[in-house]
């Protein structure tokens, strides 16, 4: 029997369901789903180091997997079911160089790269969640729509398990092209929608709930549950300490809502005494998080939310004809479906929401990438947001800061070669529109003809010495 539920979020209905039943809002009222647990009634290791014990076990795959090694903390699934492909595999790394920039000191800043997943984003381990939970209810046909990663995600389960086929929904020229050709080497059916992020998973939604289509964006509240599991692996890396802050990149808002709920449960199950706090940053052509959140003092109020603020919101941004707009193509998503569960994260956390420039996010994409972690745009808004919440004075130089690097520096290769191109109409092309007008971290390709002594000179070398 499962001690596992499916539970509506809105605690004036808090209607219930079982887990075997397919849904992405509650029937009843509408409102996101939560996993929830019986607690009580599973057995729970009593400290966290005892999940250091199942890496000695690792040719079991679910003892190899950076999800399911932590499974007593998403125990809905039967291990037969669960559908993995080795995901999870990322590290925490400790970036003194970095901090050293952001006025920090050592031992401080630390970078939990999440590229390093099979499909190269931390879609990963959610899609592993989703993947399992649609296995468990026979799903023959999965969804999602996409800004790039969850479709790869997807895609890429599909193709390994073979256990469902695949559709994916992407906006038209609105997805990196790495993102784009892992989707179509899957083997996904790629739909590219005449509009926009916001606009594709509106479809996609309605399609899914018009036919038997299991629906894979981070609505499915299994996502979320897998999602978890990379703060655990961050608690793992700092020896299961917990730091003062998480910084992670906000666009659908999954993620962010995800860490809450693992350290709101932590904590619950006395696994770690303390939180950290959460600092999610939006790009400023996509900052409705940030805008509701900092000017219209929208918060989770016990999750009595004041619906008007936010429809007033969204009527505001249709009348403008305002569209998400950003560099970070991730992120690029102005009515976030999860609003609601990452303001729940918010006040669990005691978090925080700043936007940032193109500009920003392009100039701290390329110092990570200098450090040593290549990553894409979106995860670029980490450092940036750091950097702000440092001035702020909000992150001391002593804080522990742990980054999310959501995406691999190989998704999105066009920004990063327009960034340190000295290529003038490429730069007005990919930089100029979004107020890049510099790129003070540039390591520009020299030119050089196909020549040796040109090439010496270029390399700053005298000509070669006869008989040496
Ligand atoms: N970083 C990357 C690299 C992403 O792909 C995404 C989301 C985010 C950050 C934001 O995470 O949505 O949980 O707040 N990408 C989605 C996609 C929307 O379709 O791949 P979030």
């Amino acid at each position: 029997m499962s001690h596992a539920h499916q539970a509506c979020l809105n605690p004036n209905c808090a209607a219930t369901y079982d887990i075997g039943q397919i849904l992405t809002g509650c029937p009843a009222c509408g409102h996101l789903l939560d996993i929830r647990y019986d607690w009580d009634q599973i057995q729970v290791p009593s400290s966290l180091e005892e999940f250091e014990a199942r890496w000695s076990n690792r040719r079991n795959p679910l003892d190899f997997s950076g999800v399911w090694r932590f499974r007593e903390l998403l125990p809905f699934a039967p291990d037969e079911q669960i559908v993995t492909i080795g995901e999870g595999q990322t590290i925490l790394q400790q970036n003194d160089r970095l901090a050293k920039q952001l006025g920090m000191n050592a031992d401080r800043l630390f970078l939990q790269y999440e590229g390093l997943n099979p499909s190269g984003s931390f879609k990963d381990n959610g899609m592993t969640a989703a993947s399992t939970h649609a296995h468990m209810v026979g799903a023959e046909m999965t969804a999602c729509a996409s800004t790039g990663n969850t479709s790869a995600s997807l895609a890429i389960y599909a193709g390994v398990s073979g256990l469902f086929q695949c559709v994916v929904f992407v906006g038209s020229g609105k997805i990196a092209y790495g993102k784009l050709s892992q989707a179509l080497d899957y083997g996904a059916k790629t739909l590219q929608i005449r509009g926009d992020f916001d606009d594709a998973l509106a479809r996609v939604r309605e399609i899914c709930d018009q036919h038997p289509i299991y629906l894979c964006n981070s609505v499915n509240p299994f996502r979320l549950e897998g999602q978890k599991t990379i703060m655990l692996r961050v608690l793992e890396g700092l020896g299961w300490e917990v730091p003062d802050w998480i910084v992670v990149p906000g666009g659908n808002l999954g993620n962010c809502s995800a860490f809450g709920k693992a350290f709101q449960e932590l904590l619950h199950l006395g696994l770690i005494d303390r939180v950290p706090r959460l600092a999610i940053i939006n790009a400023a052509g996509a900052h409705t998080l940030e805008q509701l959140v900092n000017s219209h003092d929208l918060a989770w109020n016990s999750g009595d939310l004041d619906a008007s603020t936010v429809g007033d919101y969204y009527q505001g941004m249709d009348a403008r004809n305002e569209r998400a707009n950003t560099l970070a193509s991730a992120i690029e998503i102005n009515r976030p479906v999860n609003l609601d569960k990452a303001l729940r994260a918010i006040a669990v956390c005691d978090g925080v929401v700043r936007s940032v420039p193109d500009q920003e996010i392009a100039d701290a994409r390329a110092m990570i990438a200098a450090a040593g972690f290549g990553c894409e745009p979106a995860s670029g808004a980490t450092i940036a947001g750091v950097r702000r919440l440092r001035e702020e004075g909000l992150i001391g130089a002593d804080d522990r800061v742990a980054c999310v690097l959501t995406g691999h520096q190989l998704k999105d290769p066009d920004l990063t070669v327009a960034y340190h191109s000295t290529d003038e109409a490429l730069r007005a092309k990919k930089l100029t529109p979004n107020g890049v007008m510099e790129t003070p971290h540039a390591n520009s390709p020299v030119v050089v003809d196909n020549d040796v002594a040109a090439i010496l000179e270029a390399l700053d070398l005298p000509a070669a010495i006869p008989g040496q």
